[in-house]
């Protein structure tokens, strides 16, 4: 297996509950490194496009309206098979799904309010990481 690198966002709802330190240690205790990380407030233009593939869904206008309601906090993770690890960390999108020990289990509140979004396959990390940092940030 080799060293990838996945896309994170800690969502409002964490940083909302000063859970970003809880969150990132069960990042870290998993073996993901946090290579970059920055706290911003996503624009409605930036929620808007990273959620694209979305954009036909009937919670695409909550959910664009939850990712600008607070500050979030973008991040690169890089460790061995980073993109499938992260999923597994974060636990089903829907917590009342999400397995013991998980970052959703742990921490969501709901399906929309669901703590952490991680990319789904390794060609849309590539994505969503060029979407909100330079090559120069990222800091292996
Ligand atoms: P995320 O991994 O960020 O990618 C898409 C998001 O849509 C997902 O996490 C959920 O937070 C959100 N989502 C999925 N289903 C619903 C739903 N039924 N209502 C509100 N948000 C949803």
């Amino acid at each position: 297996m080799a060293t990838e690198r996945t896309f994170s966002i800690l969502k409002p709802d964490a940083t909302a509950r000063n859970l970003t330190g809880a969150v990132n240690a069960v990042i870290e205790a998993a073996g993901l490194r946090i290579v970059a990380q920055r706290r911003i407030r996503m624009s409605d233009a930036q929620a808007k496009k990273f959620y694209e593939i979305h954009a036909e869904r009937p919670f695409y206008g909550e959910l664009v309206g939850f990712m600008t309601s607070g500050p979030v906090v973008v991040q690169v993770l890089e460790g061995e098979n980073a993109v499938a690890r992260y999923r597994e960390v974060m636990g089903a999108t829907n917590p009342a799904q999400a397995a013991e020990g998980t970052i959703r289990k742990q921490f969501a509140q709901s399906v929309g309010e669901n703590t952490v979004h991680g990319s789904d396959s390794p060609e849309n990390a590539a994505l969503e990481i060029a979407q909100f940092f330079d090559d120069k940030d990222i800091v292996g």
